[in-house]
């Protein structure tokens, strides 16, 4: 798939069939998020991903989205590891540009997925969930499934509001 058209047609997919998805496209999905650029290179991210059924369940209590993950075959958690953060504005941003790659191979391989950030609020809990050591700071979770649902026009606003200025 070319970039412009995965970046274009790319959407949030929050319904999934009970497909499974093949553990070679998690991997692929983490793999994308890995090659992300980061700050000297020092690639931030960490990954936890989650299928067992009791542990999504587990995992969407902690927001209000919890629908969104229970009806996920699998939810993938990205940490960022603040024993290698150096700069936490420009890992956060290396963080984002992770995540981003994530959801575009998610859709180039035919896979819905969606960003869920409102679970940040329960950082601590997910990371003692997934028993993982304190160092890691929860970035977000991403939904992954087969989409069960027609794919929606986005809407973003005109560039003309966006450019400050060209000079
Ligand atoms: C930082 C961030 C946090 C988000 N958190 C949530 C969330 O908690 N729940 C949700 O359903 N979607 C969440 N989204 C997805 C946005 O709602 C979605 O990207 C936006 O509405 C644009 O729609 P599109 O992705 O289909 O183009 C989040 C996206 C970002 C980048």
């Amino acid at each position: 798939m070319e970039v412009l058209e995965a970046i274009y047609g790319r959407r949030s997919v929050r319904h999934y069939t009970d497909e499974p998805v093949a553990r070679e496209d998690v991997l692929e999905i983490i793999r994308a998020g890995s090659w992300a650029p980061s700050g000297l290179n020092n690639q931030p991210w960490r990954f936890a991903v989650v299928r067992d059924g009791e542990k999504l369940t587990a995992l969407a209590g902690l927001t209000k989205y919890r629908h969104i993950i229970e009806g996920a075959p699998v939810a993938i958690a990205v940490f960022c590891d603040r024993a290698v953060m150096y700069n936490d504005t420009k890992d956060h941003q290396a963080m984002g540009a992770c995540l981003q790659n994530m959801l575009l191979a998610a859709h180039a391989l035919g896979l819905g997925a969606v960003w869920l950030g409102e679970i940040l609020k329960s950082g601590w809990q997910v990371r003692e969930l997934l028993d993982l050591p304190k160092g890691l700071e929860l970035m977000a979770v991403i939904a992954v499934g087969h989409p069960a649902e027609e794919r929606r026009t986005g809407e973003r606003r005109e560039l003309g509001e966006l450019i400050l200025k060209e000079v």
